[in-house]
């Protein structure tokens, strides 16, 4: 007897020929509120259609649910601010050519209730298994919007800086991993959780835009070290010590303040980002001994404390020299070449994420392994002012250039959070409609 697909399917639920139509139908319907118009879903209708683990004796265990919940909604977007998760997932959009200015904002309705819903720990409409939404682990999503979506929407508002970053001589740049209209970070502490939001937000878009990019990016597991420890990268380096802390600082370096020429009305609170995907040549790098390694960070391994000092948040000091007067510090180090000639430190917000994947056949002496590095992430409020002095000095010269090579560059502008709740319709970003 042959098997039809849908015999197995049905077989395999338990259900009837007509609740199976209903299941399977569910998903078709519900695309017909959404992604076919133009509107976007509303909340009520979302609310009412949605998924939800099953009840009864069959529920998952009930102090699971909605563990560990960082909200969505807020006057800045969630996963800038917010202490980095272990794992991330950065994926770029590209629009499809018929997604044009109200299906963008219907695309990005979706996704936001999609989103608002899962930060919650509660499944969203489309989600066909609900029980992975339940504890979201910290879950973050955050939308930035590149320069083609703010193009298709509206061209005038986009501001001379929302472009992609002039070259530099140390770029390897490959369009695999460079570009995009739509980013969607993605960062929470549990990878299953993490793999569930992506398909759900990604089934989301898909008739709106193709995946362009992802980058997975991995730190330490929760639980690993303290809560607060800088991470480290792959080259062993304490990284992420220098970054603007508490609201005072995120208010003068990070979110955006006021309108200006390079800060249109809808991103007032918001924020640009860059995103690097940094080559880590870790095969050349363990040729380099201990001293040679720090000389060409200006840091200590173990503690990560600059050369001149004991502890990771001791303020270097680029000025004092060995008894044979050269600089402790390296001039051409690379904590010192990030600084400028004020040697004020770093405004850069740096969130980046390891990533790593073993390279298959590889063998023989001296074989890389590995293909590994850093996605590099950087939020600023000025980036020209902030993020180009910084690239262009380390292009110049940095020590670390001998084992970094950056093979993706992408900007993106991050909007503040929605001007009204998901679920009237409100998204980040939506001050560009206005
Ligand atoms: C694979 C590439 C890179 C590696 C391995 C790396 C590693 C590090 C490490 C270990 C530190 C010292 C600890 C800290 O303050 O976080 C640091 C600091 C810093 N890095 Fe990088 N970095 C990389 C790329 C970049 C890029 C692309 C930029 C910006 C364009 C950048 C900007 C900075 C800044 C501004 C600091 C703080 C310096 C200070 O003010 O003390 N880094 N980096």
């Amino acid at each position: 007897m042959r098997v039809s697909r849908r015999d197995l399917l049905l077989g395999g639920l338990g259900l009837s020929a007509g609740t199976a139509a209903a299941v399977l139908g569910g998903e078709a319907a519900v695309r017909g509120l959404t992604a076919g118009t133009d509107g976007g879903a509303t909340a009520a209708g979302a609310d009412a259609t949605a998924s939800a683990p099953a009840a009864g004796a069959d529920a998952p265990d009930p102090a699971l649910f909605g563990r560990e919940t960082r909200p969505f909604a807020g006057a800045h977007q969630a996963g800038v601010a917010t202490p980095p998760q272990a794992h991330a997932s950065l994926v770029s959009l590209d629009l499809a050519p018929t997604t044009g200015r109200e299906r963008i904002r219907s695309l990005l309705r979706i996704l936001s209730q999609d989103a608002a819903r899962l930060a919650e720990g509660r499944a969203p409409v489309t989600d066909q298994e609900p029980e992975l939404a339940i504890a979201p682990a910290n879950l973050t999503v955050t939308f930035g919007f590149g320069p083609g979506l703010v193009d298709r929407v509206d061209p005038a508002r986009r501001p001379a800086w929302l472009a992609p970053l002039e070259p530099f001589p140390i770029d390897a740049l490959e369009d695999a991993w460079s570009g995009g209209d739509l980013l969607l970070q993605i960062c929470c502490d549990d990878p299953l959780a993490l793999a569930h939001v992506q398909r759900v937000l990604l089934k989301s878009a898909r008739d709106f835009a193709t995946v362009r990019w992802v980058q997975a990016g991995f730190r330490n597991a929760r639980g690993a070290v303290g809560d607060g420890t800088t991470q480290r990268n792959l080259f062993g380096q304490v990284d992420g010590t220098v970054v603007p802390r508490g609201d005072a600082e995120l208010d003068a370096h990070v979110w955006m303040r006021e309108e200006s020429a390079a800060v249109p009305a809808w991103l007032v609170g918001g924020t640009s980002m860059v995103v690097r995907r940094i080559r880590m040549d870790l095969e050349t790098w363990d040729q380099v001994d201990r001293p040679g390694r720090e000389a060409g960070i200006g840091r200590r391994l173990g503690s990560g404390a600059p050369l001149t000092g004991e502890h990771e948040f001791d303020e270097p000091d680029f000025a004092a020299t060995t008894p044979q007067g050269f600089t402790v510090i390296h001039p051409m180090s690379h904590v010192r070449r990030s600084r400028g000639d004020d040697l004020a430190p770093s405004r850069l917000l740096r969130r980046p994420y390891n990533y790593d994947a073993v390279v298959p056949g590889a063998g023989g002496a001296g074989a890389a392994v590995n293909e590994s590095g850093l996605v590099f992430v950087s939020f600023q409020a000025d980036l020209v002012a902030d993020f180009l002095p910084v690239q262009r000095r380390l292009a110049e010269g940095d020590l670390l250039n001998e084992w970094t090579t950056p093979i993706g560059s992408a900007v993106f502008a991050v909007p503040p959070g929605a001007t009204t709740d998901a679920r009237a319709g409100g998204f980040p970003g939506d001050g560009l409609w206005a």
